[in-house]
Protein backbone atom coordinates (compact mmCIF):
# COMPACT_ATOMS: atom_id res chain seq x y z
CA UNK A 1 0.00 0.00 0.00
CA UNK A 2 1.42 3.75 -0.96
CA UNK A 3 1.43 5.98 1.57
CA UNK A 4 -0.83 9.01 1.08
CA UNK A 5 0.47 12.04 1.80
CA UNK A 6 -1.22 15.78 2.20
CA UNK A 7 0.45 18.37 -0.09
CA UNK A 8 -1.42 22.16 0.65
CA UNK A 9 -0.19 24.25 -2.13
CA UNK A 10 0.61 21.44 -4.07
CA UNK A 11 -0.49 23.47 -7.61
CA UNK A 12 2.34 25.82 -7.03
CA UNK A 13 6.06 26.59 -7.21
CA UNK A 14 7.67 24.62 -5.07
CA UNK A 15 4.70 22.34 -4.00
CA UNK A 16 4.30 21.13 -7.53
CA UNK A 17 8.09 19.73 -7.51
CA UNK A 18 7.78 18.24 -4.62
CA UNK A 19 4.90 16.45 -5.80
CA UNK A 20 6.90 15.46 -8.98
CA UNK A 21 9.26 14.09 -6.63
CA UNK A 22 7.16 12.24 -4.13
CA UNK A 23 5.10 9.90 -6.54
CA UNK A 24 8.26 9.11 -8.10
CA UNK A 25 9.62 7.98 -4.94
CA UNK A 26 6.23 5.88 -4.66
CA UNK A 27 3.92 7.72 -2.33
CA UNK A 28 0.17 8.53 -3.25
CA UNK A 29 -0.60 12.26 -2.82
CA UNK A 30 -3.30 14.54 -2.25
CA UNK A 31 -3.09 18.36 -3.37
CA UNK A 32 -5.57 20.69 -1.24
CA UNK A 33 -5.39 24.20 -3.38
CA UNK A 34 -7.67 27.20 -3.46
CA UNK A 35 -5.19 28.24 -6.65
CA UNK A 36 -4.76 31.75 -5.72
CA UNK A 37 -1.56 31.85 -7.12
CA UNK A 38 -1.35 28.81 -9.73
CA UNK A 39 -3.23 27.21 -11.90
CA UNK A 40 -4.24 23.28 -12.84
CA UNK A 41 -1.42 23.66 -15.22
CA UNK A 42 0.87 22.29 -13.20
CA UNK A 43 -1.16 19.42 -12.44
CA UNK A 44 -0.73 18.70 -16.14
CA UNK A 45 2.60 19.08 -16.07
CA UNK A 46 2.85 16.70 -13.30
CA UNK A 47 1.21 14.01 -15.07
CA UNK A 48 3.36 14.58 -18.09
CA UNK A 49 6.47 14.07 -16.03
CA UNK A 50 5.23 11.50 -13.96
CA UNK A 51 2.36 9.55 -15.84
CA UNK A 52 -0.19 10.39 -12.39
CA UNK A 53 -2.79 13.06 -11.82
CA UNK A 54 -2.45 13.53 -8.24
CA UNK A 55 -5.81 14.05 -6.54
CA UNK A 56 -6.54 17.85 -5.98
CA UNK A 57 -9.33 19.32 -4.05
CA UNK A 58 -9.52 23.23 -4.39
CA UNK A 59 -10.39 25.23 -1.49
CA UNK A 60 -9.41 27.20 1.08
CA UNK A 61 -7.36 25.82 4.10
CA UNK A 62 -9.55 29.05 6.24
CA UNK A 63 -12.58 26.89 5.40
CA UNK A 64 -12.34 24.57 8.67
CA UNK A 65 -15.50 22.89 7.98
CA UNK A 66 -14.27 21.73 4.58
CA UNK A 67 -10.80 21.27 5.71
CA UNK A 68 -12.68 19.07 8.74
CA UNK A 69 -14.39 16.74 6.53
CA UNK A 70 -11.41 16.48 4.31
CA UNK A 71 -9.70 14.86 7.42
CA UNK A 72 -12.95 12.75 8.29
CA UNK A 73 -13.13 11.28 4.35
CA UNK A 74 -9.59 10.63 3.88
CA UNK A 75 -8.62 7.83 7.09
CA UNK A 76 -5.26 6.49 5.63
CA UNK A 77 -3.74 10.29 5.12
CA UNK A 78 0.19 9.50 6.59
CA UNK A 79 1.43 12.92 6.90
CA UNK A 80 1.41 16.33 5.60
CA UNK A 81 3.61 19.20 3.50
CA UNK A 82 2.47 22.37 4.39
CA UNK A 83 3.60 24.88 1.30
CA UNK A 84 -0.11 26.93 1.17
CA UNK A 85 0.54 30.34 1.87
CA UNK A 86 1.13 33.92 0.60
CA UNK A 87 4.77 34.85 -0.36
CA UNK A 88 5.05 38.53 -1.13
CA UNK A 89 7.18 40.09 0.72
CA UNK A 90 6.30 43.29 -0.46
CA UNK A 91 2.60 42.49 -1.14
CA UNK A 92 2.95 42.10 2.94
CA UNK A 93 3.93 45.54 4.16
CA UNK A 94 0.74 46.64 2.29
CA UNK A 95 -1.82 43.67 3.09
CA UNK A 96 -0.45 42.65 6.60
CA UNK A 97 -3.79 41.34 8.02
CA UNK A 98 -4.24 39.33 4.46
CA UNK A 99 -0.90 37.45 4.95
CA UNK A 100 -1.01 36.88 9.33
CA UNK A 101 -4.90 35.16 8.62
CA UNK A 102 -3.74 33.30 5.28
CA UNK A 103 -0.40 31.93 6.77
CA UNK A 104 -1.05 31.75 10.41
CA UNK A 105 -4.86 30.31 9.71
CA UNK A 106 -4.00 27.48 7.39
CA UNK A 107 -1.45 26.15 9.93
CA UNK A 108 -3.65 26.70 12.77
CA UNK A 109 -6.64 25.10 11.13
CA UNK A 110 -4.33 22.23 9.77
CA UNK A 111 -2.69 21.54 13.29
CA UNK A 112 -6.06 21.72 14.94
CA UNK A 113 -7.15 18.96 12.22
CA UNK A 114 -4.16 16.81 13.01
CA UNK A 115 -5.00 16.54 16.56
CA UNK A 116 -8.21 15.72 16.07
CA UNK A 117 -7.96 12.90 13.40
CA UNK A 118 -4.63 12.25 15.10
CA UNK A 119 -2.21 12.42 11.37
CA UNK A 120 1.08 13.30 12.11
CA UNK A 121 3.81 14.32 10.86
CA UNK A 122 3.69 17.70 9.42
CA UNK A 123 6.68 19.25 7.16
CA UNK A 124 6.76 23.29 7.25
CA UNK A 125 7.97 25.84 5.03
CA UNK A 126 9.91 28.16 6.35
CA UNK A 127 12.61 30.76 4.89
CA UNK A 128 15.90 32.26 6.00
CA UNK A 129 14.34 35.63 6.45
CA UNK A 130 13.95 34.34 9.67
CA UNK A 131 17.83 35.39 10.47
CA UNK A 132 17.85 38.38 9.14
CA UNK A 133 21.10 39.82 8.07
CA UNK A 134 23.35 36.99 10.41
CA UNK A 135 26.54 38.49 12.57
CA UNK A 136 28.00 35.31 11.43
CA UNK A 137 28.31 33.54 7.92
CA UNK A 138 27.81 30.57 7.26
CA UNK A 139 24.16 30.67 9.16
CA UNK A 140 23.52 28.02 11.24
CA UNK A 141 20.42 26.75 12.80
CA UNK A 142 21.51 28.30 15.79
CA UNK A 143 21.59 31.69 14.45
CA UNK A 144 19.57 34.29 16.32
CA UNK A 145 16.24 34.72 15.01
CA UNK A 146 16.16 38.69 14.38
CA UNK A 147 12.78 40.72 14.61
CA UNK A 148 10.86 40.34 11.16
CA UNK A 149 12.01 42.93 8.78
CA UNK A 150 8.21 42.38 6.58
CA UNK A 151 4.69 41.04 7.96
CA UNK A 152 5.70 38.06 5.33
CA UNK A 153 8.88 37.25 7.58
CA UNK A 154 7.23 37.50 10.56
CA UNK A 155 4.51 34.98 9.78
CA UNK A 156 7.04 32.62 9.25
CA UNK A 157 8.30 33.33 13.06
CA UNK A 158 5.66 32.64 14.18
CA UNK A 159 4.34 30.03 12.57
CA UNK A 160 7.03 28.34 13.86
CA UNK A 161 6.36 29.14 17.20
CA UNK A 162 2.62 27.77 16.57
CA UNK A 163 4.79 24.44 15.45
CA UNK A 164 6.63 24.21 19.00
CA UNK A 165 4.18 25.24 21.14
CA UNK A 166 1.73 22.53 19.74
CA UNK A 167 3.80 20.24 19.62
CA UNK A 168 4.57 20.68 23.36
CA UNK A 169 1.04 20.61 24.23
CA UNK A 170 -0.23 17.45 21.97
CA UNK A 171 1.82 14.25 21.68
CA UNK A 172 1.09 12.81 18.26
CA UNK A 173 2.27 16.12 16.67
CA UNK A 174 5.59 15.66 14.95
CA UNK A 175 7.41 18.13 12.75
CA UNK A 176 10.42 19.28 10.77
CA UNK A 177 11.22 23.03 9.46
CA UNK A 178 12.69 23.53 6.31
CA UNK A 179 13.98 27.10 6.19
CA UNK A 180 14.73 27.57 2.52
CA UNK A 181 17.40 30.24 1.18
CA UNK A 182 16.40 31.17 -2.10
CA UNK A 183 14.66 28.79 -4.55
CA UNK A 184 15.34 29.17 -8.25
CA UNK A 185 15.33 27.53 -11.58
CA UNK A 186 12.65 24.60 -12.76
CA UNK A 187 12.16 20.96 -13.23
CA UNK A 188 14.35 19.37 -16.42
CA UNK A 189 11.88 18.68 -18.37
CA UNK A 190 10.49 21.99 -18.61
CA UNK A 191 7.05 20.95 -18.03
CA UNK A 192 6.74 23.08 -14.44
CA UNK A 193 7.90 26.13 -12.80
CA UNK A 194 7.65 28.86 -11.65
CA UNK A 195 4.59 31.69 -12.70
CA UNK A 196 4.85 34.97 -11.16
CA UNK A 197 1.95 36.90 -11.00
CA UNK A 198 2.20 40.21 -12.90
CA UNK A 199 6.13 41.67 -12.70
CA UNK A 200 8.30 39.63 -10.45
CA UNK A 201 9.70 40.65 -7.77
CA UNK A 202 12.35 38.01 -7.56
CA UNK A 203 15.67 38.10 -9.10
CA UNK A 204 15.74 35.26 -11.69
CA UNK A 205 12.02 35.66 -12.77
CA UNK A 206 13.06 39.06 -13.89
CA UNK A 207 16.27 37.99 -15.24
CA UNK A 208 14.92 35.14 -17.43
CA UNK A 209 11.43 37.82 -18.20
CA UNK A 210 14.43 40.11 -19.30
CA UNK A 211 16.51 37.81 -21.83
CA UNK A 212 13.02 37.05 -23.17
CA UNK A 213 12.49 40.43 -23.74
CA UNK A 214 9.22 40.28 -21.96
CA UNK A 215 10.39 43.40 -19.84
CA UNK A 216 13.00 45.71 -21.20
CA UNK A 217 15.96 46.01 -18.01
CA UNK A 218 16.80 44.22 -14.95
CA UNK A 219 17.27 46.66 -12.48
CA UNK A 220 20.57 46.06 -9.86
CA UNK A 221 20.04 46.88 -6.55
CA UNK A 222 22.87 48.27 -5.51
CA UNK A 223 26.56 47.92 -5.99
CA UNK A 224 27.82 49.64 -3.33
CA UNK A 225 27.36 46.54 -0.28
CA UNK A 226 30.30 45.17 1.21
CA UNK A 227 31.01 42.23 -0.66
CA UNK A 228 33.79 41.56 -3.72
CA UNK A 229 31.86 43.20 -6.53
CA UNK A 230 29.24 45.21 -4.78
CA UNK A 231 26.14 43.34 -5.43
CA UNK A 232 24.13 41.74 -2.94
CA UNK A 233 25.01 37.89 -1.90
CA UNK A 234 22.64 35.07 -1.52
CA UNK A 235 22.34 31.30 -1.46
CA UNK A 236 20.35 30.59 -4.42
CA UNK A 237 19.44 26.76 -4.17
CA UNK A 238 17.71 24.32 -7.20
CA UNK A 239 13.99 23.85 -6.82
CA UNK A 240 14.48 20.39 -7.52
CA UNK A 241 17.08 19.29 -5.08
CA UNK A 242 14.76 21.64 -2.60
CA UNK A 243 11.54 19.15 -3.39
CA UNK A 244 13.87 15.94 -2.54
CA UNK A 245 14.73 17.22 0.78
CA UNK A 246 10.77 17.73 1.58
CA UNK A 247 10.92 13.85 0.36
CA UNK A 248 13.52 13.30 2.75
CA UNK A 249 12.45 14.70 5.59
CA UNK A 250 8.70 13.41 5.49
CA UNK A 251 10.43 9.99 5.39
CA UNK A 252 12.76 10.47 8.43
CA UNK A 253 9.32 11.61 9.80
CA UNK A 254 7.52 8.48 9.22
CA UNK A 255 10.24 6.30 10.13
CA UNK A 256 10.79 7.85 13.27
CA UNK A 257 13.69 8.74 12.91
CA UNK A 258 13.49 12.41 14.03
CA UNK A 259 16.25 13.27 16.98
CA UNK A 260 13.58 15.78 18.55
CA UNK A 261 9.46 16.25 18.19
CA UNK A 262 10.70 19.60 16.16
CA UNK A 263 13.77 19.76 13.91
CA UNK A 264 15.20 22.61 11.72
CA UNK A 265 17.09 22.70 8.60
CA UNK A 266 18.70 25.30 6.44
CA UNK A 267 17.88 24.18 2.98
CA UNK A 268 20.91 26.07 1.07
CA UNK A 269 24.28 24.70 -1.21
CA UNK A 270 26.37 26.51 1.10
CA UNK A 271 27.43 28.95 -1.39
CA UNK A 272 26.80 32.57 -2.01
CA UNK A 273 26.78 33.91 -5.40
CA UNK A 274 26.30 37.91 -5.85
CA UNK A 275 23.46 39.62 -8.29
CA UNK A 276 26.23 40.19 -10.82
CA UNK A 277 27.40 36.93 -11.02
CA UNK A 278 24.58 35.29 -11.09
CA UNK A 279 23.53 37.45 -14.21
CA UNK A 280 26.83 37.02 -16.07
CA UNK A 281 26.59 32.76 -15.41
CA UNK A 282 23.06 33.20 -16.52
CA UNK A 283 24.53 35.02 -19.86
CA UNK A 284 27.47 32.61 -20.06
CA UNK A 285 25.40 29.38 -19.94
CA UNK A 286 22.45 30.75 -22.24
CA UNK A 287 24.46 32.69 -24.67
CA UNK A 288 21.46 35.21 -24.30
CA UNK A 289 21.99 39.39 -22.96
CA UNK A 290 20.25 40.27 -20.22
CA UNK A 291 20.33 44.21 -20.51
CA UNK A 292 20.82 45.52 -17.21
CA UNK A 293 21.38 48.64 -15.07
CA UNK A 294 22.85 49.37 -12.02
CA UNK A 295 20.57 51.17 -9.10
CA UNK A 296 19.79 52.02 -5.74
CA UNK A 297 19.62 49.06 -3.11
CA UNK A 298 16.24 47.82 -2.38
CA UNK A 299 14.59 49.21 0.77
CA UNK A 300 14.58 46.05 3.16
CA UNK A 301 17.48 44.11 1.39
CA UNK A 302 20.20 42.27 3.66
CA UNK A 303 23.70 42.64 2.36
CA UNK A 304 24.63 39.26 2.47
CA UNK A 305 23.65 35.63 3.42
CA UNK A 306 24.12 32.02 2.90
CA UNK A 307 23.64 28.42 4.71
CA UNK A 308 25.26 26.13 6.81
CA UNK A 309 24.30 23.03 5.45
CA UNK A 310 26.18 20.99 7.74
CA UNK A 311 23.37 19.52 9.42
CA UNK A 312 20.80 19.09 6.16
CA UNK A 313 23.96 16.82 5.29
CA UNK A 314 24.63 15.07 7.64
CA UNK A 315 21.57 14.60 10.07
CA UNK A 316 18.64 15.24 7.71
CA UNK A 317 20.98 12.91 4.74
CA UNK A 318 20.54 15.57 1.69
CA UNK A 319 22.38 17.92 -0.16
CA UNK A 320 22.44 20.47 -2.68
CA UNK A 321 23.26 18.56 -5.90
CA UNK A 322 22.63 20.86 -8.73
CA UNK A 323 25.29 23.47 -9.70
CA UNK A 324 24.07 27.11 -10.72
CA UNK A 325 24.97 26.59 -14.65
CA UNK A 326 22.33 23.73 -14.91
CA UNK A 327 19.57 26.01 -12.33
CA UNK A 328 19.84 28.68 -14.56
CA UNK A 329 19.96 27.25 -17.34
CA UNK A 330 16.41 24.99 -16.09
CA UNK A 331 14.67 28.75 -15.01
CA UNK A 332 15.64 29.71 -19.14
CA UNK A 333 14.18 26.71 -20.72
CA UNK A 334 10.99 26.91 -18.62
CA UNK A 335 11.04 30.70 -19.80
CA UNK A 336 11.47 29.88 -23.66
CA UNK A 337 8.24 27.17 -23.34
CA UNK A 338 5.83 29.88 -21.80
CA UNK A 339 7.28 32.27 -24.42
CA UNK A 340 6.99 29.88 -26.99
CA UNK A 341 10.79 30.92 -27.70
CA UNK A 342 12.97 28.36 -29.77
N1 LIG B 1 17.44 41.81 -7.17
C1 LIG B 1 17.84 42.73 -8.12
N2 LIG B 1 16.95 43.06 -9.11
C2 LIG B 1 15.70 42.53 -9.19
C3 LIG B 1 15.30 41.59 -8.20
C4 LIG B 1 16.21 41.25 -7.20
O1 LIG B 1 18.95 43.23 -8.10
O2 LIG B 1 14.94 42.89 -10.07
C5 LIG B 1 18.39 41.43 -6.11
C6 LIG B 1 17.88 41.75 -4.73
O3 LIG B 1 18.17 43.08 -4.40
C7 LIG B 1 18.62 40.72 -3.89
C8 LIG B 1 18.76 39.52 -4.82
O4 LIG B 1 18.56 40.03 -6.15
O5 LIG B 1 19.89 41.20 -3.58
C9 LIG B 1 17.73 38.43 -4.56
O6 LIG B 1 16.45 39.02 -4.55
P1 LIG B 1 15.11 38.16 -4.55
O7 LIG B 1 13.95 39.12 -4.55
O8 LIG B 1 15.15 37.14 -5.63
O9 LIG B 1 15.18 37.35 -3.20
P2 LIG B 1 15.29 37.89 -1.69
O10 LIG B 1 16.56 37.36 -1.17
O11 LIG B 1 15.03 39.33 -1.57
O12 LIG B 1 13.99 37.20 -1.07
C10 LIG B 1 13.84 35.81 -1.11
C11 LIG B 1 12.36 35.41 -1.18
C12 LIG B 1 11.65 35.75 0.09
C13 LIG B 1 12.41 35.24 1.27
C14 LIG B 1 13.82 35.71 1.22
C15 LIG B 1 14.65 35.14 2.30
O13 LIG B 1 11.71 36.11 -2.23
O14 LIG B 1 10.38 35.12 0.07
O15 LIG B 1 14.43 35.30 0.01
O16 LIG B 1 15.86 35.82 2.38
F1 LIG B 1 11.83 35.68 2.41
Amino acid sequence: MKELILVTGGTGYIGSHTVVELIKEGFDVVIIDNLSNSTTESLDGIEQITGIRPDFEQFDLLDLQRLEQFFASRPSLKAIIHFAASKAVGESVEKPLLYYRNNLNSLINLLHCMVVHEVSPIVFSSSCTIYGQPRELPVTEQAPILPAESPYGNTKQICEEILADSISAFNVLKAISLRYFNPIGAHPSALIGELPRGVPNNLVPYVTQTAAGVLPELKIYGNDYDTPDGSAIRDYINVVDLARAHVTAIRRLIAGKNSEPLEYFNLGTGKGTSVLELVQTFEQVTGVKVNHRIVGRRAGDIEKVWADTTKANETLGWKAIHSLDETLLSAWNWEKRLRDIK
